[in-house]
């Protein structure tokens, strides 16, 4: 059984991502997201939230499992059985940091491997704060992510507003 898991923050998940779900997806016998629950970070949407719009836009795709992981990616991996990393390179930018990340996770699990994709061109500029910084300034997001995903995000952004509105007033 040949299979992979692609971690991630997906805070939320772009067309950039689904890219790379589907190309990578048709490698594997079976590919699991783990989704990453970051305590260090805030995200716009919780870990369960961001497994539910995942799970909702890869329903197409039988071999593609959504799981939400804490602590390291390596940990995560053995504890499904998997061997290989995915992750996408979108331009130079992203190199240096995902190189440091392969490195330092083949020292700690030299049995796991990091296969890279390219992001295809038409979403090599995408990300998923631009996205959010895009929604949060009232811009058009549905180029960007699926339908589900940019009602779920315009909900938390209108939310987002009521809760400021509300603040300036009192
Ligand atoms: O979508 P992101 O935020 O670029 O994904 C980053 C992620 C989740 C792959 C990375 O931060 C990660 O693997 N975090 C888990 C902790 C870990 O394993 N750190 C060691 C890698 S250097």
């Amino acid at each position: 059984m040949r299979r992979a898991v692609y971690p991630g923050s997906f805070d939320p998940v772009t067309f950039g991502h689904l890219d790379i779900i589907r190309r990578s997806a048709g490698l594997v016998d079976e590919l699991i997201i783990g989704v990453l629950v970051n305590h260090a970070k805030t995200p716009l949407f919780s870990a369960e939230e961001r497994v539910n719009m995942l799970k909702d836009v890869t329903k197409n795709l039988p071999n593609v499992r959504v799981e939400s992981f804490s602590g390291l990616s390596v940990d995560f991996l053995e504890m499904c059985n998997a061997r290989f990393i995915v992750r996408g390179l979108r331009a130079i930018t992203d190199f240096e940091y995902e190189l440091q990340m392969a490195q330092t996770n083949r020292i700690m699990s030299p049995g796991i491997d990091t296969i890279f994709l390219t992001t295809s061109l038409e979403y090599a500029y995408l990300s998923s704060t631009t996205v959010k910084e895009v929604a949060l300034y009232g811009g058009d997001i549905s180029r960007f992510v699926p339908g589900i995903v940019a009602d779920k995000i315009a909900e938390r952004v209108s939310h987002i507003k009521k809760a400021e509105k509300t603040d300036n007033i009192s």
